[in-house]
């Protein structure tokens, strides 16, 4: 596992800052010349009331590093210190940001993101504009990357992230100089099915690891399922398993037999070092709940990596994939039962 990189937060890039997101990201120059976009612990809710999300930068760093592992396109992150002098200097504006010296989360910007456009498409979409369908399947499919859309389903899956079928803010597609369009998973802070370390996400990870029965497994993965719908679901009735859900699944290839066979054997075959190893390098101070947070993610993840063959043939099931040929999809390992086929 490489280092994961440090820098110093050296400036404030406010014109870069997207409109995006919640916690509303800010673009930053760090001390080794990269430009980043710094996320925030704390959110404003609607109400002017501030939201802590305790555990959304050790949630990133932990499921960016799974994803570098599985070669999921993400951009590239860093641990970003912010100096009691910085802070000095910029007083009214961190303040008003709510920043604190101390260290974030932040990824690497990509150039020439097309976000604006897809919130456009989505507009037109719900506001029953039949004509912008054709171009809006073309908007994803035009990428060179278009077999990451498998794998990043089934990372979601692993990882119980319900933040990407709807949102549309969380997959982005970037330009490089060639004018290459190439897809990316961005934001894994709602993972498991919140950014906070608590009673609910015990109590999601205990009906897991309590599980006896091949039943209780089996049973776990349909409540996964379907709590993942439900989120998409609740955000935008009628749409089932969400729009970019939609977007991603409708341009997965099936005829070259089952496209999630390689990358549920490689989730299932992550091991507790290297799950360990990850968990390790994320800094103490992004720990809420100390050694027992931090055993509780490594005997869950040490488990679910099992779950999510079982997650895919539900969605199967449900007909989340439009381009199945149908029927039973076929796996090349039972990673269920461990067996080879
Ligand atoms: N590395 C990046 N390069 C380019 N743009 C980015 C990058 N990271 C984030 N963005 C832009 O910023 C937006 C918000 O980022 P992100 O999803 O990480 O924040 P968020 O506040 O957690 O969002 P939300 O909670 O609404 O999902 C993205 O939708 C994207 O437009
Ligand atoms: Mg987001």
């Amino acid at each position: 596992m490489t280092e994961i990189e440090r820098a110093d937060v050296d400036q404030i890039n406010n014109a870069l800052n997207p409109q995006a997101g919640k916690s509303k990201p800010i673009a930053v120059l760090a001390s080794n010349n990269k430009r980043y976009l710094l996320k925030k612990q704390l959110v404003d809710l609607p109400n002017s009331s501030m939201f802590d999300e305790d555990s959304v930068f050790m949630q990133e760093l932990l499921v960016y590093q799974i994803a570098v592992y599985l070669d999921i396109p993400v951009p590239g992150f860093a641990i970003l210190n912010i100096e009691e002098e910085f802070i000095d200097e910029n007083r009214d504006y961190l303040f008003s940001q709510h920043l604190k010296p101390g260290l974030y989360f932040g990824t690497e910007m990509l150039p020439n993101v097309e976000n604006n456009l897809v919130d456009n498409y989505i507009q037109a979409i719900y506001h029953g504009k039949p004509y912008i369908i054709k171009s809006w399947n073309t908007y994803y499919r035009n990428v060179v990357n278009s077999d990451m859309y498998a794998d990043i389903i089934a990372l979601d899956c692993f990882t119980l992230n319900g933040d990407r079928f709807t949102n549309e803010g969380n997959l982005i597609i970037s330009s490089n100089t060639q004018k290459e369009r190439k897809v990316y998973a961005i934001d894994f802070g709602h993972c498991f099915f919140s950014p906070c370390w608590d009673a609910n996400k015990m109590a999601l990870f205990h009906g897991l690891l309590d599980a006896k029965t091949p039943e209780d497994y089996q049973e776990f993965s349909k409540c996964t399922v379907r709590a993942l719908l439900k989120n998409s679901v609740d955000n935008h009735p009628a749409q089932g398993f969400g729009q970019i859900f939609r977007a991603m699944e409708s341009n997965i290839d099936f005829s070259n037999g089952n496209p999630f066979n390689e990358i549920v054997t490689r989730i299932s075959d992550i091991s507790d070092s290297t799950l360990s190893n990850m968990l390790k390098s994320i800094p103490s101070e992004w720990i809420v709940g100390s050694e027992i947070q931090l055993d509780m993610y490594l005997h869950f993840l040490s488990r679910q990596k099992l779950q999510v063959q079982s997650m895919i043939d539900i969605m199967n099931n449900l007909g989340a994939f439009s381009n199945s040929l149908g029927g039973k999809l076929q796996w090349q390992t039972d990673t269920v039962s461990g067996m080879q086929l």
